[in-house]
């Protein structure tokens, strides 16, 4: 077991009254797993995906990732979590505009404070992985928005995470691209044994699950794997 959410409850407040955006939501993941979770719009997928590593506080609930509590833990600690173990993919790519692809690539290495040469070794490295060895000096906006996604994968396996965690990571693609990138995950899924848990409204994405949550409303009303 990899990851692991026992009774998590998150609430935020707002002027109407209060959401239960996760309404006591359990479930564990094993290492390699792909999980797919999927659920309406407004279910609660995102605050999941932000809320086990600590990017939103939970507010109850315990979460267990690799042996060890961590949703009682310092910001401090889940911070160096997150850089050391953890990879985020996100819709909207989240590249930063006036960096390359190969400085996009680099930033979790240099979050590490790893010696610029050795970033530089590892993003290349990556970098052929994902074919994008010829694009190393572009910027984001000079790439197709497939590239760019794929920009935005080498960074968040550049540093060898445990596990990526994706919202909705081909929402913004066409179904071409989108295949492209589901393939790809499943590689790195399958190549190095990261284990990957992916938002999705499609269908599609949703059947490379080898382990689906479904959520509704906040609640979890269906996994299967
Ligand atoms: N920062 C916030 N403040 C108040 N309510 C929020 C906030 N973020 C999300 N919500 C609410 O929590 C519920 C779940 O949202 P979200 O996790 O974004 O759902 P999904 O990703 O499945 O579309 C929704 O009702 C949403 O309106
Ligand atoms: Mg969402």
């Amino acid at each position: 077991m990899i990851l692991q959410g026992d009774k998590i409850v998150k609430q935020y407040n707002h002027k109407g009254g209060r959401i239960n955006a996760l309404d006591h939501v359990s479930f564990s993941v094993n290492k390699g797993d792909f999980v797919t979770v999927t659920g309406p719009s407004g279910s609660g997928k995102s605050t999941l995906l932000l809320s086990l590593f600590g990017l939103i506080r939970l507010s109850s609930g315990t979460v267990m990732f690799d042996g060890k509590r961590i949703d009682n833990i310092t910001d401090r600690h889940l911070t160096d979590i997150r850089k050391k173990s953890v990879g985020y993919i996100l819709q909207s790519f989240a590249l930063i505009p006036y960096l390359t692809t190969i400085q996009n690539v680099m930033i979790p290495l240099a979050l590490e404070k790893i010696p610029v040469n050795e970033q530089v070794k590892r993003a290349t490295e990556i970098l052929d992985y994902v074919g994008l060895s010829d694009r190393k000096e572009h910027l984001p906006r000079e790439l197709s928005a497939g590239q760019q996604q794929r920009v935005a994968i080498a960074r968040s396996i550049v540093h060898h995470p445990q596990i990526i965690m994706a919202d909705e990571p081909t929402g913004n693609l066409d179904p071409t691209l989108s295949l492209e990138i589901l393939e790809f995950l499943k590689k790195i899924n399958l190549d190095n044994k990261i284990t990957i848990m992916m938002v999705t409204h499609s269908p599609i994405a949703a059947e490379y699950g080898t382990m689906k949550l479904h959520l509704n409303d906040g609640k979890i009303v269906n996994q299967k794997s």
